[in-house]
């Protein structure tokens, strides 16, 4: 009998350890010239499975792929996969939910301490040749009187806002999902999006990109926010509009911003975004560590391998059974 095709869409992580771990289930593995739709409809007409990273999966691209049963993400946001398109033609998309929590936690209390510190003011003035605790930079805040607001309680916003309350800052917390009890258990306040936003001195995005979350911080929730709030997003670019951050940042009203994520990654050459002395950039690297570079594809391929065996995979679209 022929074993099942899995077929990669596109991958940037270095080596074959995807195709490598299908086979070595008995798969057959093929990787895409590219994520564009012909591409994958060139090699897919029978795969069974689809792995993707950043390639584009609408529902076009699953009509040209009929034999689909399972869409496995190379990550934990599932933004490029037309998830509902999926389950309204019973295909399965599965994601790699626990490979890069601690890191990405990690990134974010990094990044709101290296600017709630001043740190890249203070690094800069030493090399410059002074030596001032006091002028060199107007933001060095205290924990207990500073406010982080944390949007998303998941697995990541759980543990950035347990992690800043273990530091001393009160904590608010926006989560439409999220049990009152369990923020209440870490020490935390929810409240409502609008009142993390504009309490915060500090604000940390952590909601999965949706329609509902495009854009969910534009130019008139910046508006609402403090003088000198700082910005830290380690989750997805779109969340923010990049331009209306700039032109607050720009103005004096923020004051300051710390990104690993952009509305286009990479970043521009000639974005307003590197201009800016107080804005921390980081490659989309939240996620890194050698651990999770090495348990992700695993992870990926074993989601597929798993589910055609009929095991238990991490499903974000369980309504996809519905239309078996
Ligand atoms: N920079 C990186 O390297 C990197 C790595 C991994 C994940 N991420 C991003 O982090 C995101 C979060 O990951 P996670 O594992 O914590 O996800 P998660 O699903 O565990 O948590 C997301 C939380 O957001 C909440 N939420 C949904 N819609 C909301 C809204 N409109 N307002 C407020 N809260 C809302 C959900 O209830 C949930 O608690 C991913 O979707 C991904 O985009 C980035």
């Amino acid at each position: 009998m022929t074993q099942p095709l899995i077929l990669v869409s596109d991958c940037d992580l270095p080596g074959t350890v995807i195709e490598d771990t299908l086979r070595q289930a008995g798969l057959r593995a093929e990787r895409s010239a590219s994520g564009a739709i012909d591409d994958l409809a060139a090699l897919g007409a029978d795969a069974e499975g689809l792995v993707v990273q950043w390639a584009q999966i609408t529902g076009e691209v699953m009509d040209r792929m009929p034999k689909l049963r399972i869409i496995s993400r190379v990550g934990i946001g599932y933004d490029m996969i037309d998830v509902e398109a999926a389950a309204a033609r019973g295909i399965a998309v599965a994601n790699t939910p626990s490979y890069c929590i601690e890191e990405v936690a990690a990134h974010t209390i990094a990044m709101i301490m290296t600017q709630a510190r001043g740190l890249p003011a203070y690094d800069r003035a030493v090399r410059a040749g002074t030596w001032k605790a006091v002028d060199a930079q107007p933001l060095a805040v205290r924990p207990s009187t500073t406010t982080v607001s944390v949007l998303g309680f998941g697995r990541i916003g759980s543990i950035v806002a347990r992690g800043c309350r273990a530091l001393g800052f009160r904590v608010l917390v926006a989560d439409p999902y999220a049990s009152a009890e369990a923020v209440r258990g870490a020490g935390c306040e929810l409240v409502e999006i609008p009142d993390a936003v504009a309490g915060a001195d500090i604000l940390t995005l952590h909601v999965p990109l949706t329609d509902a979350t495009r854009h969910l911080i534009d130019a008139a929730a910046l508006a609402t926010m403090r003088q000198g709030a700082v910005v830290v997003n380690t989750c997805r670019g779109p969340l923010i509009d990049e331009d209306a951050l700039a032109a607050s940042l720009r103005a004096g009203h923020l004051g300051a911003a710390a990104l690993d994520v952009f509305a286009g990654e990479p970043l521009a050459a000639d974005s307003p975004l590197r201009d800016l002395d107080q804005v921390l950039l980081t490659p989309h690297a939240a996620w890194y560590s050698p651990e999770a570079l090495a348990d992700l594809p695993v992870h990926a391929a074993e989601n597929v391998i798993r589910f055609l065996a009929g095991e238990s995979v991490p499903i974000v679209n369980p309504t996809f059974a519905d239309a078996r």
